[in-house]
């Protein structure tokens, strides 16, 4: 969380990876939105929360559609950024400043939530927090709620051992450590001395499934980023819908 709150106050970082100005990224938004509206599939009006919200880009994109949004982040910045791109859109969305461990303590239930953004397994090292938070998540949701989360694809990292993302002013790196299976998060950012470092777990599909069905999912499909049934081994993370 720290990490990301030093990133945004001194940097532009988090303005042009999520606030770009590129109509090709604001069409790669726009098509994340798409997707995870028909993955959801679900009436307009449903009530959706997005954990780990951060400024909170696709939530609002669905506010936009006429779906009731809930963005919950831990950083008091983030949800800054979050409430201006609600009020750039003109659509009325709640925030909650929470860490997402605590989830359970929300009073309201939702019909689906949004783990994405690869925010899954990147809490941190720690097996029992992810566990904390899909049982945590299971219980806000309504009955027969959904759950569509972006999971670290733990084979493509350990095809590739390293995924980068280059910015204009930074450059973020994700490299896969095989003896535990832990991610370590370098970004680089100009103007910034230091180097932001954060580390999460990964974990392989079999894992995957015990844990959500663990948490008390029953069905469990897997999907590439692109849609596809069959997981995409060159893309560091696919799309897992729970219900
Ligand atoms: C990759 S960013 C998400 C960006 C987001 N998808 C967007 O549209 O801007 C990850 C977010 O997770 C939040 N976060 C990290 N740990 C958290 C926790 N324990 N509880 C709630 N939020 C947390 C960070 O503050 C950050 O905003």
């Amino acid at each position: 969380m720290d990490w990301w709150k030093s990133v945004c106050e001194k940097t532009d970082f988090i303005e042009n990876l999520y606030f770009p100005k590129s109509e090709k990224r604001k069409q790669q938004w726009n098509m994340l939105i798409n997707d995870v509206e028909s993955r959801l599939s679900l009436t307009k009006g449903a009530d959706i929360l997005e954990v780990c919200c951060g400024t909170c880009a696709v939530g609002v994109g669905l506010a936009t559609r006429g779906y009731n949004i809930t963005g919950l982040d831990l950083s008091e910045s983030m949800l800054e950024y979050a409430k201006r791109r609600a009020e750039e859109n003109k659509v009325e969305v709640e925030f909650i400043k929470l860490n997402a461990l605590d989830i359970v303590t929300l009073k309201k239930k939702f019909d689906a939530v949004l783990l994405i953004d690869m925010a899954f397994g990147l809490l941190g090292e720690c097996r029992e927090d992810d566990i904390k938070l899909i049982k945590g998540i299971k219980e806000i949701l309504k009955e027969g709620g959904k759950l569509l989360v972006e999971i670290s694809n733990l084979e493509a990292y350990k095809l590739k051992g390293e995924f980068n993302m280059n910015g204009s002013s930074f450059r973020y790196s994700y490299k896969f450590n095989s003896s535990n299976n832990t991610i370590e998060t370098e970004a680089f950012v100009e103007g910034v001395d230091e180097i932001r470092k954060g580390v999460g777990r990964v974990y392989s599909m079999s894992e995957v499934s015990t844990l959500f069905k663990s948490a008390g999912f029953n069905r469990l499909s897997f999907k590439s980023m692109d849609g596809k049934e069959e997981i995409n081994n060159q893309n560091p993370s696919y799309i897992l819908l729970c219900e």
